[in-house]
């Protein structure tokens, strides 16, 4: 088959070197020409495990190639994803659908022949609709057929999730589309992981639900911790003994700063709009974004309330900025808000994050960066785990403390627990279990 991927970022560079893997010929194109130039230079502009070397090998083989210029081969493709951002819209936090509907009609100026277009970005119920709309109307003698295929790879494990995926939903009801698509997930379908066919309005709203439920169910772990910290229990317990629980499962049970990222805030907003308008309030997101967003804020909070109430003129080391692990992905990252809060408590911040720190700079204050752990903890008031990097779990502690002005953490991803760090003259603060002073 002959793809197209529109958007070369998180999603469509995964996406489209996952389907070269697969051996299909994939052409991913991208408005920015410096990540076009990058990739033909043999670079990968986001830090993604694995995907460098997915790459380079299809690259070799001839079945990956990098463009700015969709025209070619959109004439030539069999389907063409639209992997292109839906951000917030600034003002009212619909979904931006603006470079999806700019994408669509580019799409339909090149087509030829019978043609797939996928919209594989997060986009609203109703979008497919509306880009058949514009198809129909603006683009009338164009074959295409507009299909939804929503993504749920995670950031730090895509290359994982999109080879190995739970499900692949696939909303069309259109025959000659889903031979299609059954082709181009065909490697896929061999290993066992189901195609999961139904309405194009049905599968927009799958991924939404699956986001706001994800989003929901690590509130309501956070608020649980909140209630742990107060009465005494321990949240990590609590949520391994529900999770035991097949109903409820174990994942996303992990107590911490908020959830952040470029899906879950943006994706929560949207459903929450599109609810309120078709009159049929989600008001369980609703509480779920009130909170989440209270919450980052209420981080600051509690680091502020371990250095004793009060931070003017303190130092503080963040370890970790990313919104998760292995990902240089900064966007609605908790530590923005977090920072935020030190900053105008009147902290000096000091932070250091394996892959985030270029992007971090251009979201971030007045923040010192770094090389390690041990530097930015030097004279430091409080060291506080923000992201839960793999470095960051074997820390040297007796060589932190000596480092360190206080030896105060803070560990807002329960990455350690009261036993491992008192015992080295730690004061230990955590996320809805014991903490102790000295
Ligand atoms: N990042 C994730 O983990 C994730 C997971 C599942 C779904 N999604 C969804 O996938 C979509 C893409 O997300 P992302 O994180 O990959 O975004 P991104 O910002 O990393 O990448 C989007 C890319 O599209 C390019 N672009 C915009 N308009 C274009 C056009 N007309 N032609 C060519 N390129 C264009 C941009 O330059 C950018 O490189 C979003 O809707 C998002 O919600 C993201």
């Amino acid at each position: 088959m002959r793809i197209v991927m529109i958007g070369s970022g998180y999603v469509g560079l995964v996406s489209g070197a996952c389907f070269a893997d697969f051996g299909h010929h994939v052409t991913c194109v991208d408005k920015s020409e410096a990540k076009i130039v990058a990739l033909e230079a043999g670079e990968v502009p986001i830090f993604e495990p694995g995907l460098d070397a997915i790459i380079q090998q299809n690259r070799s083989a001839g079945r990956l190639d990098f463009s700015t210029n969709l025209d070619p081969s959109v004439g030539d493709a069999d389907v063409v994803f639209i992997a292109v951002g839906t951000p917030s819209r600034r003002g009212d936090g619909h979904a931006d659908l603006s470079y999806v509907y700019a994408a669509a009609r580019e799409i339909a100026a090149a087509v030829q022949g019978f043609t797939v277009v996928v919209t594989k970005s997060t986009v609203p119920v109703g979008t497919g609709d509306e880009i058949e709309r514009i198809f129909r109307e603006e683009f009338p003698d164009k074959d295409i057929a507009v299909v939804s295929n929503p993504e749920f790879l995670r950031e730090g494990a895509a290359i994982t999730d999109f080879k190995r995926p739970d499900r692949i939903v696939i909303g069309t009801e259109d025959g000659r589309a889903i031979e299609v698509m059954r082709e181009v997930y065909r490697p896929l379908y061999l290993n066992e992981a189901p195609l999961y066919f139904c309405e194009r309005r049905t599968s927009e709203l799958i991924k939404y639900a699956a986001n706001a439920f994800l989003a929901m169910k690590i509130t309501f772990i956070n608020e649980i911790a909140d209630l742990s910290e107060k009465i005494g229990a321990d949240v990590q317990k609590v949520a391994k003994g529900i999770g035991m629980d097949k109903r409820i499962g174990d994942k996303f049970l992990h107590a911490g700063p908020g959830y952040g990222g470029s899906c879950f805030p943006k994706d929560t907003l949207a459903l929450v709009k599109t609810a309120q308008d078709f009159d049929s309030p989600v008001r369980l997101i609703e509480t779920t974004v009130a909170i989440n967003d209270n919450r980052k804020r209420a981080m600051g909070r509690k680091v502020i309330a371990a250095c004793d109430g009060d931070v003017r003129g303190k130092k503080i080391a963040l370890l970790g900025l990313t919104f998760k692990p292995n990902t240089d992905d900064m966007r609605d990252a908790p530590s923005i808000t977090i920072v935020q809060a030190l900053l105008d408590g009147g902290a000096s911040v000091h932070a250091y994050d394996p892959e985030g720190m270029d992007a971090a700079k251009a979201v971030l204050g007045a923040v010192t960066y770094g090389k390690d752990p041990y530097e930015i903890a030097a004279n430091a008031d409080a060291v506080v785990i923000v992201t839960e990097w793999e470095e960051f779990r074997a820390l040297d502690f007796t060589r932190l403390k000596s480092l360190m002005k206080a030896p105060v953490m803070v560990d807002l991803r329960n990455i350690y627990s009261l036993s491992d760090v008192v015992k080295y003259g730690f004061e230990y603060f955590a996320v809805g279990r014991k903490s102790q002073k000295q």
